[in-house]
C-alpha cells in the first residue's frame, strides 16, 4: 500500500512500521525507541530475536543519543562516509532498547543519504530502526514492488524509485581506536583503512560480530550456481533443461533468457538484486551466474553472490 511522506511520518509516530527507500536497499522502518513497533518489525520479517537492527539517524550529531562512546576514530569515519552506505557498531547507551540491539552491548548506527529517508528522519526527529524490508534470508528489496512481493500489499510503502547503491551498507565495529569489518558493502575495506589510518582487526578479539549473518542470507528461491569462466557457464547451460543466466557485459546463452549487467562493480551492484528478483520470477530450474573478477573492488559483490549460491556452490 503506497503512502506519502506525511502519512509515513504519522504512521511511524504512532508506532507503526513503514517501508522506506534508502540509497542501499528499502528498509522496514519504525521508531527505534518504541518497543511494540520494534516487535512488529521482527514479526513481519520473521526475523530471529537475536539479530539486531540498524538505527538510522538524521545526522552524526545524534550519535551520542545512542552510543556511549564516540571515539576520534568513529568521528573520522562518520565525517568521511556519512551520509552514505556505511554503518558503525558502537558501545550502546544503557537506555537503548534491548530489542533493537537484540541484547548486544552495542548499537548499529547509520546516517542514510537518500533524500526521502533524510526527510523522514529530519521531519520525525526520531531514530529509525530499519532492517532490509524483506522476509528473513530472502533477497533485499531495491524497489517498492520488491517490498510488496516479499511482505505483502498491506505494508505501507513510501515509493522512492529504485535504490542507487543496490546492496546493503558496509558495517564496521569500532571500539576505541580499533575497527573490524563486519559486512562488506560498496564502501571498501581499503577506503576505510585510508581514513582510519590503520588496518582492520582480523582476529576475533573482543569486538562484536554480526549475529545474524548466516550463509543463507540474500538467497533467491531458485538454486543459483556461480561460474568462474564464461565457457564453463555456457557448457553447463547446454545441459540444463530450463535455466537463465546473468552475464557480465555482452553475450548470451543458447537455451535460456540472458541478463546482461555492466561489467563494473558500481553499475552491477545497482542492478544486481532487481535482476535476481526478475530471474527468480521466471521459475526456471537453475540460475547460472558468471562470477566477477577477483579484484578487491568486487569483494562485496562476491560476498552477496556466494551467499545467493550457497545451496549449490
Ligand atoms: O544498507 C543497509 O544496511 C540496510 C538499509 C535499510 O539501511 N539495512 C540492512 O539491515 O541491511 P539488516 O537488518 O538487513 O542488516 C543489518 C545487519 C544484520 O546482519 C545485523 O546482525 C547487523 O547488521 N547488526 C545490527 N546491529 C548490530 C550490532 N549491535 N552488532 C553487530 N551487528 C549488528
Ligand atoms: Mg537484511
Amino acid at each position: 500500500m503506497q503512502v506519502n511522506l506525511v502519512q509515513a511520518i504519522a504512521l511511524i509516530k504512532r508506532g507503526e512500521v513503514v517501508a522506506m527507500p534508502t540509497e542501499t536497499v528499502y528498509g522496514l522502518a519504525a521508531d527505534a525507541r518504541n518497543e511494540s513497533a520494534l516487535k512488529q518489525i521482527y514479526a513481519i520479517k520473521q526475523r530471529p530475536a537475536n539479530n539486531p537492527l540498524i538505527v538510522h539517524i538524521g545526522a552524526s550529531k545524534q550519535v551520542l543519543e545512542w552510543a556511549k562512546e564516540y571515539s576520534p576514530l568513529a568521528q573520522r569515519l562518520a565525517a568521511a562516509f556519512w551520509p552514505g552506505p556505511f554503518t558503525m557498531v558502537l558501545p550502546a547507551k544503557a537506555d537503548v532498547s534491548m530489542i533493537v540491539r537484540a541484547g548486544e552491548p552495542t548499537v548499529a548506527l547509520r546516517v542514510p543519504a537518500h533524500p526521502i529517508a533524510q526527510q523522514v528522519l529530519q521531519q520525525s526527529g526520531l531514530g529509525l530502526a530499519a532492517p532490509s524490508a524483506n522476509k528473513y534470508t530472502q533477497l533485499s528489496p531495491t524497489t517498492a514492488k520488491h517490498v510488496e512481493d516479499s511482505l505483502g500489499e498491506d505494508i505501507p510503502v513510501l515509493d522512492g524509485g529504485a535504490c542507487k547503491v543496490g546492496i546493503e551498507s558496509t558495517i564496521v565495529a569500532v571500539e576505541g581506536n580499533q575497527w573490524r569489518l563486519l559486512r562488506l558493502g560498496m564502501i571498501t575495506e581499503a577506503e576505510i583503512q585510508l581514513v582510519a589510518g590503520l588496518p582492520a582487526l582480523t582476529e576475533n578479539k573482543n569486538l562484536p560480530k554480526v549475529p545474524g549473518q548466516h550463509l543463507l542470507h540474500y538467497s533467491p528461491k531458485t538454486p543459483v550456481q556461480l561460474f568462474e569462466s564464461r565457457e564453463s557457464l555456457i557448457k553447463a547451460a547446454e545441459t540444463e533443461a530450463s535455466c537463465a543466466a546473468l552475464l557480465l557485459g555482452e553475450g548470451r546463452i543458447p537455451n535460456g533468457k540472458t541478463f546482461n549487467l555492466p561489467n563494473n562493480p558500481v553499475g552491477l551492484a545497482e542492478k544486481l538484486y532487481d535482476t535476481l528478483h526478475q530471474m527468480d520470477a521466471l521459475e526456471v530450474a537453475k540460475l547460472l551466474i558468471e562470477a566477477p573478477p577477483k579484484q578487491s573492488e568486487w569483494l562485496a559483490i562476491h560476498d552477496r553472490l556466494s551467499r545467493a549460491s550457497h545451496k549449490l556452490n
